[in-house]
């Protein structure tokens, strides 16, 4: 740790100081250092070096008041205080079992001379980044305000190397651009995008975070938030020319930004840094700049795998909707069946039964409830019952039958964006849940948001997503959120709500335009660095499905089987139908084998848009399980499994693409291997354009009769 000084005559020695006035104060770990400067007009700026260099430039800091004296100028300094914690912390679930938490914090406090208002600014310094967040303290010139705007800028030392998605106010289901900053532009992608549903985008130079960016000289750096609640989300607009980043916060519907009450504070802006990108993936930075666990008795949160009546609505093989109109009615007033109804009964028996036999703990069931003849697309207000199934879902059979059988069932609450009616409904909803013995619901917000107005990044949704994370928990239930504002570490604070989508996920490959070979390697450097993704994984029949027989994946096979290890979820999905991974029984192996849950992780090696490989240890268990991907290109690796335990022997059941395989004219091909493996091992892979490769590593038994050792 560097010394941090307080000074007013360090404008001609320290010549990073933002302009006229005070010199810096400083703080820093490792090679990661800011510095926080006033300037003559009582502007706060702040600058990030990483090893000596600027990796943020001057940067203005501050937020601007709706009808009333911005708060980022005209300040003087009144005092600072500093404090350096260093504690470690054990996550109910994650991809470690402990977490350092290693931080030097410097809090500014500020004075507005002209309205006696008072402004802290508070920088935590990491050895792998830097957060800093506004605080308003209790006071009398302070009370109740509205933020129109915020002043943060991110100033760029150069024309770093980025991949990005539109900052959309209401999707975060954009396939990621690879650019300079100099070449971004959203115009293309957002018209292109028709398989987006609900699009709002305010610029063609607004892009959301994460940001994940490499600069010329090599460095990884990331910007995004942690600890989003009480305010609205924060998206970048890009200046081309200057490289400088300014904070553009979503409005609610009268183009307000947050409504905010003295004692309070924004969330944390975030700027991880490294030069190795191995380093990015690791960072638990967003997780520590969030508040522990408000769930005291967390025995009910329980990672797990689960298979779903899902992935034949999504190819068209089933419907949500039991009818085909809502108002054919038979003879009787009830609706018509369409025979095409894919949560019946029998169906969805068949999932349990396949769940049972292969040791997969949840089954999913979507289009289960009145409602689907009529869900989309008209900004209604009431278009769900969460308490009705449909004629031919025995609500009460099937938990029986899930309970005999063992098998957890998951809730489908699709709200079509009607916020307020789900609300409305939400007791009734998790009574329902807790009454036929449901653990978990996955939500969704497919539409325009009710409060009519309201986006899904804004604030009146970043806080109902919390209210539906609080509600759940009250209930024991954990949540899986699709559609709601991308995650920012807040699975710490509430660790039922377990994952969400907020991107664009394997689904993609069903209905829209897909996802690009480089899709997953880019996706753990953005949309992962804020948590967990129900990416839903898993797909092995990769073409030739109903009813459109040209579509198809963009990975292999066994792409899709690295895909469990290398894109973090403790609820993770097994997305193919039981009839799929029937076909595949080999290499549905590893779906079953594979962890939910982790003691330890490494990273072994990761270029964003090119490739990553990484290593993770089950919790409470021996086992490890690796996954590598690589984007179109196909790619040779290697690296010592030095991980292991010294001196041990283990079995790795190797899942790797055939040697003629290929993403596009060959994805289903692939060759399962087992060798004796230890420390001493260098694994040698082989991924095929678009491939993969995916192994377990499990202690040596008794079962080792006739393999070899690998070579
Ligand atoms: C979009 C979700 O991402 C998908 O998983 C779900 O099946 C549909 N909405 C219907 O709720
Ligand atoms: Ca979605």
């Amino acid at each position: 740790m560097k010394k941090i000084y307080i000074g007013l005559l360090g404008l001609f020695i320290f010549n990073h100081v933002i302009a006229q006035g005070n010199t810096p104060i400083s703080a820093s770990m490792d090679k990661v250092k800011f510095d926080f400067t006033l300037d003559a007009g009582g502007k706060p700026g702040y600058e990030v070096f990483y090893d000596q260099k600027p990796i943020i430039k001057p940067s203005r800091m501050g937020i601007k008041l709706l009808n009333d004296t911005n708060l980022d100028n005209g300040f003087s300094l009144i005092g600072t205080e500093r404090k350096a914690v260093d504690e470690t912390w054990k996550p109910v679930w994650g991809e470690v079992s402990s977490i350092r938490n290693h931080y030097e914090q410097v809090t500014i406090h500020l004075k507005q001379t002209s309205t006696k208002r008072l402004l802290d600014i508070i920088f935590r310094v990491f050895a792998d980044g830097v957060g800093f967040r506004y605080e308003f303290p209790q006071q009398t010139n302070l009370k109740y305000f509205i933020v129109s705007d915020e002043t943060t800028e991110f100033a760029l030392a150069g024309d770093n190397k980025t991949f990005w998605i539109p900052g959309d106010y209401d999707s975060n289901e954009y396939p990621y651009t690879v650019s300079k900053i100099s070449e971004i532009n959203n115009q293309k992608m957002v018209a292109g995008s028709d398989d987006i549903a609900v699009k709002d985008v305010p610029d063609k130079y607004a892009i959301q975070t994460p940001l994940m960016m490499k600069t010329p000289e090599g460095l990884y750096i990331n910007i995004h938030e942690a600890a989003l609640v009480n305010y609205t989300s924060m998206q970048l607009h890009v200046d081309t020319a200057t490289y400088k980043l300014s904070v553009n916060l979503v409005p609610d519907a009268y183009g307000n930004k947050a409504y905010m009450h003295a004692p309070c504070h924004t969330p944390w802006r975030t700027i991880i840094v490294s030069n190795k990108a191995t380093d990015i993936l690791e960072s638990k930075m967003i997780l520590n700049l969030n508040d522990p666990s408000k769930i005291t008795n967390t025995s009910w949160i329980k990672p797990m795998k689960f298979v779903g009546v899902w992935w034949e609505m999504q190819t068209g093989k089933a419907t949500w909707n039991y009818s085909d109109r809502t108002d054919t009615l038979g003879a009787d007033g009830k609706l018509i069946p369409n025979k095409t109804h894919g949560a019946n009964t029998a169906n969805v028996e068949r999932y349990i039964d396949f769940a049972a036999k292969n040791g997969i703990q949840g089954v999913l069931v979507e289009g289960w409830n009145y409602g689907w003849e009529d869900w989309f697309g008209n900004w209604k207000e009431n278009v769900f019952s969460f308490v009705t199934p449909y004629p031919d879902f025995d609500v009460d059979a099937i938990t029986k039958y899930a309970a005999s059988k063992g098998v957890k069932m998951i809730m489908h609450n699709e709200t079509s964006g009607s916020a307020t009616d789900f609300e409305r409904q939400m007791d009734t909803s998790f009574r329902f849940m807790n009454k036929y013995g449901y653990v978990a619901v996955k939500t969704g917000y497919v539409g325009k948001i009710i409060p009519r107005g309201e986006h899904h990044d804004g604030e009146w949704m970043v806080n109902h997503y919390v209210r539906v994370a609080e509600k759940a928990a009250s209930y024991h239930i954990m949540v899986d959120e699709h559609e709601p504002v991308r995650p920012t570490g807040l699975q710490r604070t509430y660790p039922n709500w377990m994952a969400c989508e907020a991107g664009r996920g394997n689904e993609y490959n069903a209905f829209g335009h897909g996802d690009m070979p480089n899709h997953e390697t880019i996706m753990p450097f953005t949309r992962f660095m804020g948590g967990p993704m129900d990416f839903t994984p898993g797909i092995l029949q990769i073409k030739n499905y109903t009813p459109d027989p040209n579509r198809q994946l963009h990975t292999t096979l066994v792409k899709q089987l690295a895909l469990y290890v290398v894109l973090y979820s403790p609820l993770q999905m097994a997305a193919d139908l039981p009839e799929n991974y029937e076909k595949y029984m080999d290499a549905f192996q590893f779906i079953k084998d594979v962890g939910v849950d982790w003691d330890d992780t490494k990273v072994i090696e990761a270029e964003p848009g090119e490739y990553i490989t990484t290593a993770r240890k089950e919790k409470g268990t021996e086992n490890w399980y690796i996954g590598a991907i690589t984007n179109a290109n196909g790619r040779n690796t290697q690296f010592p499994l030095s991980f292991l335990d010294k001196g041990k022997k283990y079995v790795a059941t190797i899942y790797t693409d055939a040697d003629d395989a290929d993403w596009k004219a060959n994805p289903e091909a692939y060759k399962i291997t087992s060798y004796l493996v230890s420390a001493d091992t260098m694994l040698k892979l082989k991924l095929a354009p678009g491939g993969g490769a995916a192994i377990s590593i499990k202690p040596a038994g008794t079962e080792t009769k006739g393999l070899k050792n690998y070579k």
